[in-house]
């Protein structure tokens, strides 16, 4: 299958491209050759003439969205419409990437996958007109939401928290922000079976159970060796920051685990990356 992969130089889109490359052709277009901006530049992928388009590209700065909406709208949701066009015109599916913030975080419960989203900043405001569009325009779709991607060779939360106690900077992390971190080098095998599944609909793909930050921070810095290193406990309001962000957006994978699609327990998956990356402490 030729796979088309927008964002293949961001963290899920570069995996991604990876572990397609084997057994698919696949082309990666991303910044700056393709703005999502651009409707022209958009439409002309239908050229490339793929099979299937796995659509990661996103404008991801969370706070960057929440001082330009408009931006963040144009980018997001118009830039995934052309997109959706162009795979509708070639006839073929998209899998679509959003995200846990589509949900207000007001559920004292996890999110299932047809839960209504009510998002409640400017970057999961464009990401849910996104997910709202792929629907209208093209029955044949995946939208895969995650949250807290973890990836090597980006940077990450782990990777800050461990920066800072690295270089003895003063931690402070909420408590009250929880949800499920997701293990890139879990996720992209488990959407790439839901592709060649041709499993189409709505998904969660996140490493099972939840956490607050702070206690993903404990626990990160106690397995890199920093035991001694304190934590500050903060709430978020003792935090601001241009975008509002959920509390309590934990997702539950549902849908994907009736096909036997499952990420296992969060705690596993921090402790692979923390091996992989030379910092776990045995
Ligand atoms: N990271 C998370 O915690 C998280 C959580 C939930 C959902 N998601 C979603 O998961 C997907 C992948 O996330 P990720 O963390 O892998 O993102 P990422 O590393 O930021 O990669 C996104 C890619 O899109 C590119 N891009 C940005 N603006 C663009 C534009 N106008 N036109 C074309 N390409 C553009 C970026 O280029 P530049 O680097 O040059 O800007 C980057 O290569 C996104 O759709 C995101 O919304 C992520």
């Amino acid at each position: 299958m030729h796979i088309l992969i927008t964002g293949h130089r961001g963290r899920l889109g570069g995996r991604l491209a990876e572990l397609l490359a084997p057994a698919h052709t696949v082309t990666g277009v991303d910044l700056p050759e393709l703005d999502l901006a651009d409707p022209g530049a958009v439409a002309r992928l239908a050229d490339l003439r793929p099979d299937w388009v796995i659509h990661t590209a996103a404008w991801t700065d969370v706070d960057g969205c929440a001082r330009d909406p408009e931006r963040a709208m144009r980018i997001n949701a118009y830039g995934t419409k052309h997109v959706a066009l162009a795979c509708q015109r070639l006839g073929i599916p998209l899998t679509h990437i959003s995200t846990n913030e589509v949900f207000d975080g007001a559920k004292t419960t996890p999110y299932l996958e047809y839960d209504a989203p009510n998002p409640i900043n400017p970057y999961a405001a464009s990401k849910w007109a996104a997910e709202q569009i792929v629907r209208e325009l093209l029955p044949q779709h995946q939208i895969v939401r995650l949250s807290w991607l973890i990836a090597h060779g980006g940077k990450n939360f782990v990777q800050t928290v461990l920066a800072r106690a690295r270089d003895r900077q003063p931690l402070r992390v909420v408590i009250d922000e929880i949800a499920a971190p997701t293990y890139n080098d879990d996720l992209a095998p488990a959407l790439i079976r839901l592709v060649e599944g041709g499993h189409f609909g709505t998904y969660h793909l996140v490493n099972e159970g939840q956490t607050t930050r702070h206690a993903l921070a404990r626990f990160v810095l106690d397995r890199a060796g920093f035991e001694a290193t304190p934590i500050e406990p903060i709430v978020l309001a003792q935090y601001p920051r241009p975008s509002t962000v959920p509390p309590r957006a934990v997702l539950r994978n549902q849908a994907a685990a009736l096909l036997g699609i499952t990420l296992r327990p969060w705690q596993d998956a921090v402790i692979d990356f923390l091996r992989e990356e030379g910092l776990l402490k045995e």
